[in-house]
């Protein structure tokens, strides 16, 4: 094998697709898929890569020391791609904790490992760190978030996400270990956990169940296709420099309330149901706390550095997605039924 990868969380939602990305097109390197299977954590987005030669998954925790560091001795990793990370805003306001532990202590332990494992020679190494553009705050009507923003983060979950960038880059400075981090924008796709906006109004709009939208449907996110961030992730990895950040965005900006409405008439003609029916589920819900305004990614950087541009139209890759969750119904009855982590329990007491 010619290196050696760690990729953490990646049997999450964006950690699978690059999984599958790195082992389907990287034969020669061995691919180490670090997960602790949480409850967004599920084996079976990886179904398809699983028996692959290339391909090894672990089970642990991140802010196990003791276990990180027999990973390393045992594995010799030449990089990591970091992306486990408790990822969900509504859960970071109800148990914070939980944000600070994985994000911030499992992200320290990672970077020391680094630090210790690839004393002896940094050539050749790197830690690339996955983050999100919610380290920046968030923005008016106008503006863009670039890679010179200040970091303003608002909620508990992307203030543990900038305080591991934050650590990252002190890590660069002061023991020069070669990383790079990325700040991506709100990603949607397949294997998406149906607790976030999209895959949760596309299985209530499919179960006939009223859509909740925060507010009146006024927020703006900026979308990006989930393969697109994986390939992008691949081009930052390979020719990206170190000690640098990279934006990743769509530059693709939609309200909530429209797209939820271009959603619900991509459901209707999908299910065959009259123009307007499904948009009579829309649901308007007390606000989420503290919720940023707009978020909007300059991604110039990175296509005028590395090449690098979004594949596809939102509308295309809405469509593609609204096709793969009707044609995946048993994926989302295991992972809302909880049956998934029934199976994990009994595969891993076999071993
Ligand atoms: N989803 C987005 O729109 C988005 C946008 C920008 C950046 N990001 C970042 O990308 C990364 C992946 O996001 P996602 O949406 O795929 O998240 P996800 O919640 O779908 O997946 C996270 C994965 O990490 C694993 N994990 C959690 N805690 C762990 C621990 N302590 N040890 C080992 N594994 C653990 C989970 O089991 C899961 O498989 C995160 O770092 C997130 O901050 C996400």
């Amino acid at each position: 094998m010619q290196r050696t990868l760690l990729i953490t969380g990646g049997a999450g939602f964006i950690g699978s697709h690059v999984v599958r990305l790195f082992v389907n097109k990287y034969p020669d390197y061995r691919i180490v898929n670090l997960d602790a299977l949480t409850y967004a954590g599920n084996l079976e987005n990886l179904a398809d890569v699983k028996d692959k030669p290339n391909y090894t998954f672990e089970k642990g925790d991140i802010t196990d020391e003791a276990f990180v560091d027999q990973l390393f001795t045992s594995y010799q990793f030449d990089g990591v791609i970091h992306l486990a990370a408790e990822s969900h805003v509504d859960r970071s306001i109800m148990d914070p904790l939980a944000f600070i532990r994985t994000n911030v202590l499992g992200t320290a332990v990672l970077l020391n490992a680094c630090r210790k494992y690839w004393q002896d020679s940094m050539e050749g190494k790197l830690f690339y760190h996955v983050s999100t553009d919610e380290v920046y705050g968030t923005l008016g009507a106008e503006g863009f978030f670039t890679e010179e923003t200040p970091y303003d983060p608002r909620s508990p979950y992307s203030a543990s996400k900038a305080s591991s960038d934050h650590l990252v880059m002190a890590y660069h400075h002061t023991y020069h270990l070669p990383v790079i981090i990325s700040n991506c924008s709100n990603n949607y796709g397949s294997h998406h956990f149906p607790e976030k906006l999209i895959p949760l109004a596309i299985r209530n709009i499919r179960q006939n169940k009223p859509v909740p939208v925060y507010g009146k449907g006024e927020n703006v996110r900026d979308w990006l296709w989930v393969e697109d961030h994986a390939r992008a992730i691949d081009t930052i990895f390979h020719k990206g420099r170190t000690g640098e950040t990279y934006n990743i965005g769509g530059f693709n900006e939609w309200k909530n309330i429209d797209l939820i409405n271009l959603l619900c008439m991509i459901m209707d003609k999908k299910l065959g149901r009259a123009p307007g029916t499904s948009a009579q589920l829309i649901t308007f819900v007390k606000d989420r706390a503290g919720h940023d305004l707009r978020y909007a990614i300059d991604a110039t950087k990175l296509n005028k550095e590395l090449g690098w541009q979004p594949s596809l139209q939102f509308e295309e890759g809405l469509e593609k997605t609204v096709d793969w969750y009707l044609a995946n119904e048993e994926w989302l009855q295991h992972v809302t039924s909880g049956a998934y982590q029934q199976y994990y329990e009994e595969q891993y007491q076999k071993r």
